[in-house]
């Protein structure tokens, strides 16, 4: 592909200009940072695994009529999408007590919440994305409050799509973020979901036997991160081929390749 212009470094993903006005490449780094960048490393293939990964539950995702950014995956490592406004809050939806919730309010990991829990934080770095009130969101003006409505009712739809479809493989969705954008059509303002949804942005624990299947291996220092988000791609049905002949190599069990 052309090259083209950068407008956005994050610390996952980068975005480009993309090939039609309104629309922007999004290219998913292998790098993974935690605790506001504080701690950072490079997860070799995470990238490949989260665009793919995000593709398949954007459109699942959109399917139930949730409209999202996401137009189509271009290659392993980018997607197209929509160029939108993003509403500059982090919507957190939390089942189970974990992570912040837990250290904030001394509740047991692992805790089942007595309901699904969804938290605003505001995305600001140089402030630790700090917790927020509905009343910081709409007196500031992050939000209206019409738009904070729309936003809790797709998050609650999400999470109850998103808690039954990883339950089917056996996994529990214990909490996730999401980020939403503004998008004109016409003259009509839609919110749609924004981002990615990967493993990177939720908790995800075997139904079975809790183990951590997400990012917080890479918070932990649990190592194993690669392969926690190559079998949930794998649960998934959609572990690229690519990095599943990659997986066989190093296992030895390739069929001798002619160099
Ligand atoms: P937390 O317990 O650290 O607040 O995280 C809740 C969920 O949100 C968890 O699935 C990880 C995700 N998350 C992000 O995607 N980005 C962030 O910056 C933070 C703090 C959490
Ligand atoms: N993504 C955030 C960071 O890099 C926080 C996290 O996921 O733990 O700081």
């Amino acid at each position: 592909m052309a090259r083209r212009r950068q407008l956005y470094e994050g610390k996952a993903k980068v975005l480009f200009e993309g090939p039609e006005p309104g629309t922007l490449v999004q290219y998913f780094k292998d790098d993974a940072t935690a605790f506001n960048n504080q701690k950072k490393d490079v997860i070799t293939g995470k990238g490949v695994l989260n665009n793919r990964m995000s593709e398949y539950l954007m459109e699942r995702v959109g399917q139930i009529g949730i409209p999202t950014h996401f137009i189509k995956r271009l290659n392993m490592r980018e997607q197209l999408v929509r160029e939108v406004e993003i509403i500059p809050l982090e919507v957190v939806v939390r089942n189970v007590a974990a992570g912040q919730i837990s250290q904030r309010l001394g509740i047991a990991e692992g805790t089942q919440l007595p309901r699904s829990i969804v938290e605003y934080y505001l995305k600001a770095d140089e402030l630790g994305d700090p917790l927020l009130a509905e009343e910081h969101v709409t007196a500031f003006g992050w939000a209206t409050p019409q738009e904070l409505d729309e936003i809790l009712s797709y998050a609650l739809r999400i999470n109850d799509f998103l808690t039954g479809l990883f339950l089917g493989i056996g996994l529990k969705l214990i909490d996730f973020k999401l980020e939403f954008g503004r998008y004109w059509e016409e003259e009509e303002m839609r919110i749609v979901l924004a981002d990615e949804l990967s493993p990177d942005n939720m908790r995800l624990w075997d139904a079975q036997t809790d183990e951590k299947m997400d990012k917080d291996r890479f918070r932990r220092d649990m190592g194993g991160v690669r392969e926690a988000y190559q079998e949930v791609a794998r649960r998934l049905g959609i572990l690229p081929e690519e990095v599943q002949a990659e997986a066989a190599a190093e296992m030895g069990q390739a069929p001798k390749s002619v160099h």
